[in-house]
């Protein structure tokens, strides 16, 4: 008897010590976002098995099952625009090619530019250079000396116009060069540097890095170190860099234990980081207010027309001041990771711009005044590296060329020309002037009947598409071939620097429009009724037709555009 009560006593402790665990976790799979992104792990799985299929010259033109005749009219039209781009810059793809065996990200942009079951066929015709000779204004000239105007932004850097950049660099580089490259010791431009960004961010001390990922490693490690904590929250599709320890999930080979991606704007979040005791700190990528919860768009992904992206300033603002307010309750670190807003959409960055304070804030990109850079800003008992009452316990961080003279005396320029009041004055018309260029661009894309949309967050911008379609991703070739130069992403990502005049705009956006109208001539657009729902079952089937061709002819030795062997992501 004494033993069944002991028996069955032990086993209430056990069940009262598992209730709370099973409610944690049960917790926490709520505040993940229902899509394969909130699922690193099956996401990754499920990525394993999506096998290399790709169309050939029969299957391309319409592989959305439309008639003979549109398929020979988008085919007419993708003969044109290859001999438009090749005529136009033979020089620059010649350079391109000989260079791109030798270079590994230069591989993988090209493999990547458009959905892998096109890309085959796309690079053996389609061709584009990635050489650039000049840049100025708004314009960028190749080898073959054709003049584009920029919408790449330069991965966000390109926020006044190159010319001010190249202002930076060279006045940066007459005002340190009787110290050249010396490390170790500061050149006393860092004392102006520490103050500007102690004032802009309205935090202790500052460190300096080489890349916007090692200011997030920084931000991280330090939020560990000092909570003592083992976890980092970061937002489902939130792009921190390409440290494996922050993005868990495709394109990461690294199982990562110690990241929970959760829903962004979402109560299941508020009440994880209410209750659990191992969360560090909290990343936020204030570009996902553009799109939450969903990863940077590139076309590679455009398999339909679910691209999805709408900028709520004031519901976001609402989520960052219930997320700055649990984590001061439970006393974790709120880090903005403005690598690469900051400079952009407020001259106080998203601090500014959304009126919430975090306790770390990360730059780079833009910061470096054109060279490369990285910086953490944050309180004090954030920044601290070591502890004065037990000497052996230090937070190591160090890094040989952080602080180089060039780059803190071209950020300097950047510093000290952005607080003039002819630039900071520019800061004021940002969120307006952006704003009536999309409409208006908009308007006249709804007027003209086009099946294309942009959205935006200030001057970043991605285009959206109105109707379901399977060539999407073709856009971005006609918007070459109307002189307009993109990044790798395509469609995905247009970013404007801010010295885009009225009448520079006014010509993007009669090239956009132009470039819209061609596409819609060429028959893209004319499919059989589809919607999103069937482009995805679609590829499905002929995923699974690929896999089980490939299962039935294992001896078989792969075609070009036929090879098993290869994964792609999803
Ligand atoms: C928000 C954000 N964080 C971090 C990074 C990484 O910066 P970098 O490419 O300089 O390492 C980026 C780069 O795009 C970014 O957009």
């Amino acid at each position: 008897m004494e033993q069944a009560i002991a028996l069955s006593a032990a086993g209430l402790l056990a069940m009262a010590a598992f209730i709370p665990a099973a409610r944690s976790r049960l917790q926490l799979s709520r505040a993940k976002h229902p899509s394969l992104r909130g699922h690193a792990h099956l996401a990754k799985r499920l990525a394993k098995l999506v096998p290399f299929y790709g169309f050939d010259d029969a299957r391309f033109f319409d592989s959305d099952g439309v008639t003979a005749d549109v398929a020979q009219q988008r085919r007419s039209g993708f003969e044109r625009l290859t001999r438009l781009l090749q005529e136009r810059a033979p020089h620059t793809i010649r350079v391109t090619e000989q260079i791109e065996s030798g270079i590994s990200d230069l591989q993988f942009t090209a493999a990547y530019r458009v959905p892998f079951q096109y890309s085959a066929y796309v690079k053996a015709h389609l061709k584009v250079g990635s050489l650039m000779l000049e840049s100025a204004g708004v314009l960028l000239k190749d080898l073959d000396g054709n003049v584009a105007y920029d919408l790449t932004g330069s991965y966000g850097v390109n926020v006044f116009g190159y010319d001010f950049y190249k202002e930076c660099i060279e006045a940066g580089a007459e005002r340190v060069k009787h110290l050249g490259p010396l490390l170790g010791s500061y050149h006393p431009v860092i004392e102006d540097n520490v103050r500007r960004l102690k004032q802009i961010s309205g935090l202790d001390e500052v460190s300096f890095h080489m890349s916007g990922t090692e200011a997030v490693m920084q931000a991280v490690t330090l939020a560990r170190y000092h909570t003592g904590r083992s976890h980092v929250v970061s937002f489902c599709g939130a792009y921190h860099g390409w440290w494996d320890g922050v993005q868990p999930g495709v394109g990461n080979p690294r199982a990562v234990h110690d990241v929970y991606t959760l829903s962004e704007m979402d109560d299941a979040t508020l009440r994880v980081l209410r209750h659990r005791t191992d969360i560090a700190c909290v990343l936020v990528n204030p570009l996902q207010s553009l799109h939450p919860n969903r990863g940077a768009s590139g076309d590679a992904t455009l398999l339909g027309s679910d691209r999805l992206a709408h900028f709520d300033r004031h519901r976001y603002t609402a989520w960052l001041k219930e997320l700055r307010a649990v984590c001061t309750a439970r006393s974790i670190a709120l880090v903005f990771d403005e690598v690469f807003v900051g400079f952009r959409i407020a001259y106080g960055g998203a601090q500014e711009f959304f009126g919430v304070r975090a306790d770390l804030v990360t730059y780079g990109k833009t910061l470096g005044g054109g060279l490369p850079v990285g910086v953490v800003c944050g309180k004090a008992r954030f920044m601290k590296r070591f502890r004065t009452d037990r000497p052996s316990d230090i937070c190591f961080a160090r890094g040989t060329f952080n602080s180089h003279p060039y780059v803190m005396a071209a950020m300097n320029e950047f510093l000290r020309r952005i607080d003039q009041p002819s630039i900071r004055s520019t800061y004021d018309a940002v969120e307006a002037t952006w704003t009536a260029r999309a409409e208006a661009l908009n308007a006249r894309l709804v007027r003209e009947h086009l099946p294309v949309r942009v959205a935006h967050l200030t001057s970043i911008w991605t285009v959206l598409y109105a109707t379901p379609s399977r060539y999407h991703w073709m856009f971005q070739y006609y918007l070459r071939g109307e002189g307009l130069a993109l990044s790798w992403v395509g469609t995905g990502r247009l970013i404007f620097s801010h010295n885009y005049t009225d009448a520079d705009f006014a010509a993007v956006a009669e090239r956009f429009v132009v470039a819209a109208r061609t596409m819609k001539a060429d028959g893209w657009w004319s499919s059989p009724p589809l919607s999103n729902k069937s482009i995805r079952r679609q590829v499905l089937r002929e995923m699974l037709a690929s896999r089980l061709a490939s299962i039935r002819r294992p001896a078989l030795a792969p075609s070009p555009v036929e090879r098993s062997d290869r994964t792609a992501p999803l």
